[in-house]
């Protein structure tokens, strides 16, 4: 089963960095379609080339919940896909908690990227507050529904198969891996209400971690952060996928 792995770099890199980091993927072996790399707007068309050397798609970390207009700032699905992106990941943890997308904002900007014609990568996912008090299934759910219910009214039905992103808040950049358990329980909770999507795995995924998520069945992938701004460390997760 070929694996999706998807490196999000956030608010990082340059383009000094993209050409070496390209480089050692290729030497390390890195190649196949199963291997997903994210990377920041402005970079998206300087990296089109390298990926597609290596066979990697490259996509975006966000979209605008807008086609056009006057929208100072945003970038829309339509601008992703002209400058070469094949997929958008949208309601990032970070992207809920810091600017305020919420629920109905990241089904609209799911929308976009369907009507764009790029892959979106649906992002859930529960603080430590809502799993320390017992709330981590309503989270998950409610985030859930909210695009399922969207696409229902608007598209007759959420278009699958479709890729989610667990994401336990709080093992992003925290070193704490969420127990092997606990993604086995959510990921097959996601799955009970949506059969046919891909649900990744994200928050701390390392080199050491990601060989033990990976023996699980219901984990398609990961969404690796912090990690995968290391080639070489990128490089290992994608070899183990
Ligand atoms: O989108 C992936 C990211 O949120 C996970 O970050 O640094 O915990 O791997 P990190």
């Amino acid at each position: 089963m070929s694996r999706i792995v998807i490196g999000n770099w956030k608010l990082h890199g340059s383009m000094a960095m993209l050409e070496e980091y390209f480089s050692l993927l290729s030497a390390a072996g890195v190649s196949g379609g199963n291997v997903w790399l994210g990377l920041p707007v402005p970079y998206i068309s300087a990296a089109r080339g390298f990926a597609e050397k290596l066979g990697v798609c490259i996509g975006a970390q966000d979209a605008s919940r807008y086609s056009e207009g006057a929208y100072t700032g945003e970038i829309s699905a339509d601008m992703l896909r002209d400058v070469g992106a094949q997929f958008v990941i949208v309601g990032h943890s970070e992207r809920r908690r810091v600017f305020g997308d919420v629920d109905d904002i990241v089904c609209e900007k799911y929308h976009r990227a369907i009507l764009a014609g790029l892959i979106p990568v649906l992002c859930v996912g529960e603080t430590l507050a809502e799993r320390d008090a017992g709330y981590e299934y309503e989270v998950v759910g409610r985030q859930l529904m909210a695009a399922i219910n969207y696409f229902s009214s608007e598209e007759g039905g959420f278009n699958a198969p479709c890729i989610i992103a667990y994401e336990p808040v709080w093992a992003i950049g925290t070193g704490r891996t969420a127990l092997l358990e606990d993604v086995e329980a959510m990921h097959s909770f996601i799955l009970d209400r949506l059969p046919g999507a891909k649900v990744l795995y994200g928050g701390s995924v390392k080199p050491d971690s990601v060989r033990s998520l990976f023996q699980i069945d219901s984990v398609a992938g990961v969404l690796v952060g912090g990690a995968s701004l290391s080639a070489s460390s990128f490089a290992s997760i994608c070899g183990m996928a």
